[in-house]
């Protein structure tokens, strides 16, 4: 048995060294909110907080996580969906399909929370989650708004291949 903290919860868990965090996250201890993508750290779907850094979980072996390490899934983000970040997100629609939503929200909260107000390059290089549903424009206003703290008007520039906005 390994004992893992999880949410703020120490859990033990009874799985291989190398049996990924992810897999220890949604099989052993149920937490699904955490995606399963491509399982070769490409996607961010994965995406989990280890020690407060965005950590993609499918890449990351059970034994490799020091044994004070504090992982923090989308479900302990916060209890009832209230995280500034969570509201940004659905004050501006921005899951489509979800898939990948956890991860981008995860990577965000990371983001916002070493940079409070990060540059256009600071988001780019932080949020490198893909989405097959094209939510990057929503995901990028939504991390606008968290900063200006005014979902209500924050507004939606769709970037066009040529450049140009509206
Ligand atoms: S499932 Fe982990 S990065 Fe894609
Ligand atoms: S919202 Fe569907 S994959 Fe991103």
């Amino acid at each position: 048995m390994t004992q893992i903290n999880v949410n703020n919860t120490v859990r033990s868990v009874d799985a291989e060294a190398d049996t990924p965090l992810l897999w220890v996250i949604r099989e052993q201890l149920g937490l699904t909110g955490t995606k399963y993508g491509c399982g070769m750290a490409l996607c961010g779907a994965c995406t989990v907080h280890v020690d407060g850094v965005a950590t993609r979980s499918c890449a990351i072996p059970l034994a490799s996580l020091n044994a004070t390490a504090k992982v923090v899934t989308i479900e302990g983000l916060s209890a009832d969906g209230s995280h500034p970040v969570q509201k940004a997100w659905a004050a501006l629609d921005v899951p489509q399909c979800g898939f990948c939503q956890s991860g981008m929200i995860m990577a965000a909260t990371a983001l916002l929370r070493e940079k409070p107000h990060p540059t256009e390059a600071d988001i780019d290089a932080a949020m490198t989650n893909i989405c097959r549903c094209g939510s990057y424009n929503r995901v990028r206003a939504a991390i606008h708004a968290v900063v200006s703290g005014k979902l209500s008007d924050a507004g939606l520039k769709i970037q066009h291949v040529d450049g140009s906005s509206t």
